[in-house]
Formats: structure tokens, C-alpha cells, sequence
């Protein structure tokens, strides 16, 4: 059955990485900037594994220079999200697209940003610092975070290259986000394994981990990920298209969840996986045989674990409720 119309909700989406690759030729060609070499003949991104997709992911970024841009992309992103009935998402946000980190020039992008609306999405930030760029940027990155926390700014986060540097290089950052209110999360165990995300669990003391799917191979952690209710942004269409598992089936989402773990699903950057929202459910029910009970349990994880406050929670849920 088509999911299109079925409420959802998502947590792990890149701002720039929801960027239609038309929408980035568009800002390019305004800019006479020649970014062709990212894209193939149809007009995709193109890339081969992680680390060209991390290059191509940054070279789409080069069109988005201002503001307004920013603007035109969030408002873009949710519409996308409308057509595939996200109804609360939420997007990690990086002050190194967004004027270099300066914290002046990071205010404008933000109020941009936050201009761009949609009737019935609602859609939270998490600031996210970039791991290859090296512990210093992320502290900028972090002080950006800790000036504009708030009620739309909920959490801070880390992407990026997973083999760069050591967890703790980033811990000071994690405090910082921490002791400003702002709840936490990273990018652990998509490309190394459990132990990236044991030291993640216990140098930056996040309560969500991005993907985590490597967990799998440990069941200390598996068990420790169920008893302590750290939950998991697992992004399957993602994991499929680079080539952490060969396919769905394969994948590790249905186990995790079996035993304990809390488990969400994202889209982490779907234009450039060639998914959507309504795609992951489709391909959970067709690889997992999972039916509405499973897609309302999905739901109910993902609002728990959300990083928004309890009144946005409250109106998200009733909105769930009136399935
Ligand atoms: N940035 C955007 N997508 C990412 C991913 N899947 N892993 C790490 N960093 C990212
Ligand atoms: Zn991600």
C-alpha cells in the first residue's frame, strides 16, 4: 500500500541534504557558479561511497551563499516534508554552510530560516557541528548553538566523518551545548563500529545516536542501548544506498527494535539516496512485513525521543491520535 498519507515523523534530516540537486543547479546557475561535476546526466547527485558523497554533499553547499537562500531551500525542505505527511521533523542545521560561523552572520541565517512555513509541519533545529572540520570549528559551531537556543534551536548534534579524531575532541563542545539547555545527539556507528559508539555514549553523553547501526555487533551494547533507552535515528534508505548493508533485508532496524532498542526512522539526505519518508515505509513493509501497529509504535518512539518541548509534543500528538 502507498504510506504517502500516513503521519510521520523525522529526526534525522540534513538541512542541505534535503537540497533537490535542481533547486542547488538553480542557486549555481544564478551564481554562475559551475558546479556540474557533481551532478550525472540525469541530474542527480553522483557520487561513489561515503567519502565522495561527503565531497559532493560540501560542493552542493558552495551554492548556497546567503540568507535568503536558506530561506528558499527550508521552505523547499518542507514542502517536501508536506507531500510525504511529515508532520514534525526535525533538521540538523551547520553554522560552517552558514556564513563560516560567525555568530552575527549565523543569527541572519537562522532568522531566514525560520521565515520559510508550511501549514501543518512543524519543523525544530539542531545545530550540528562537523566532525572532519576538527574540534575548533566545532566549538564555534557549539557557541553558535548556545547563543540561539530556544524554543526552535532544540539540540546540538555532530556529523561528518566518523573516523576523524576521537570522540573526546568534541566533549568540550557537547558541555557547552549541555549546560545551555540544548539536548544531544551524534553521528556514531555508521562507518566505524560499536566501540565509536560506546565512546560516543560516554565522552559526549548524547540520548540519541545518529544511524548506530553497527551496534548490532555488540550485544553489551545492545543491551545497554535497551536498558538505558538511547535511542537510535537509523536511516535505512541511507545505510542501502552507500553500501553499509547490501539491502533491506539485511539491514539491522527489525533486530534493534525486537529487542529493546528504540528505534526511529530518517531519511538522513533523501535526494541523495533517491528517498523519501514514504519510500522507508514502503520499503519496511515490503522488507519487514511492518503494518500500521508498527508504523504508530515508530511514531510514538520518534515523539518521545523528540528533542522539541511538551507542548509541541502534545499538539503533535494529538494530530497522531486522530489517525
Ligand atoms: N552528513 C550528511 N549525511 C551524513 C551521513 N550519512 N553521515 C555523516 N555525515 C553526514
Ligand atoms: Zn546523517
Amino acid at each position: 500500500m502507498s504510506w504517502k498519507s500516513f503521519p510521520k515523523i523525522e529526526l534525522h534530516l540534513h538541512l542541505e541534504g534535503a537540497a533537490d540537486p535542481a533547486f542547488i543547479r538553480t542557486l549555481a546557475a544564478e551564481k554562475s557558479l559551475d558546479i556540474s561535476r557533481i551532478f550525472d546526466k540525469n541530474g542527480n547527485y553522483k557520487f561513489d561511497g561515503f567519502s565522495e558523497f561527503l565531497t559532493v554533499y560540501e560542493n552542493a553547499t558552495q551554492a548556497l551563499q546567503s540568507p535568503e537562500d536558506f530561506k528558499r531551500l527550508t521552505q523547499s525542505v518542507l514542502e517536501n516534508l508536506a507531500e510525504n505527511n511529515v508532520i514534525y521533523a526535525e533538521a540538523f542545521i551547520s553554522p560552517d554552510f552558514c556564513g563560516d560561523r560567525d555568530l552575527g552572520a549565523w543569527r541572519e541565517y537562522l532568522a531566514a530560516m525560520r521565515e520559510a512555513h508550511v501549514e501543518g509541519v512543524t519543523l525544530k533545529g539542531i545545530v550540528t557541528c562537523i566532525r572532519h572540520f576538527g574540534p575548533e570549528k566545532a566549538r564555534e559551531a557549539a557557541l553558535c548553538a548556545v547563543e540561539t537556543a530556544g524554543d526552535w534551536v532544540v539540540g546540538f548534534g555532530m556529523a561528518g566523518a566518523e573516523n576523524f579524531g576521537r570522540a573526546r575532541d568534541f566533549s568540550y563542545s557537547f558541555d557547552m551545548a549541555r549546560e545551555a539547555g540544548l539536548r544531544l545527539t551524534s553521528h556514531a556507528g555508521e562507518w566505524c563500529g560499536a566501540s565509536s559508539v560506546w565512546e560516543t555514549l560516554k565522552e559526549l553523553r548524547v540520548e540519541r545516536i545518529g544511524h548506530g547501526v553497527h551496534s548490532i555487533n555488540d550485544p553489551k551494547l545492545v543491551e545497554h542501548l535497551a536498558e538505558t533507552g538511547v535511542a537510535l535515528e537509523i536511516n535505512p534508505g541511507s545505510n542501502v544506498a552507500l553500501g553499509v548493508y547490501p539491502s533491506w533485508i539485511d539491514h539491522p532496524m527489525k533486530r534493534l527494535r525486537d529487542v529493546g532498542v528504540k528505534v526511529t526512522v530518517s531519511t538522513d539526505d533523501p535526494p541523495f539516496f533517491g528517498t523519501t519518508m514514504t519510500r522507508e515505509f514502503e520499503e519496511l513493509e515490503s522488507a519487514y512485513g511492518w503494518g500500521i501497529e508498527d508504523f504508530k509504535l515508530l511514531n510514538e518512539t520518534a515523539l518521545e525521543v523528540a528533542f522539541c518541548d511538551l507542548a509541541t509534543k502534545d499538539v503533535i500528538t494529538k494530530r497522531l491520535e486522530a489517525l
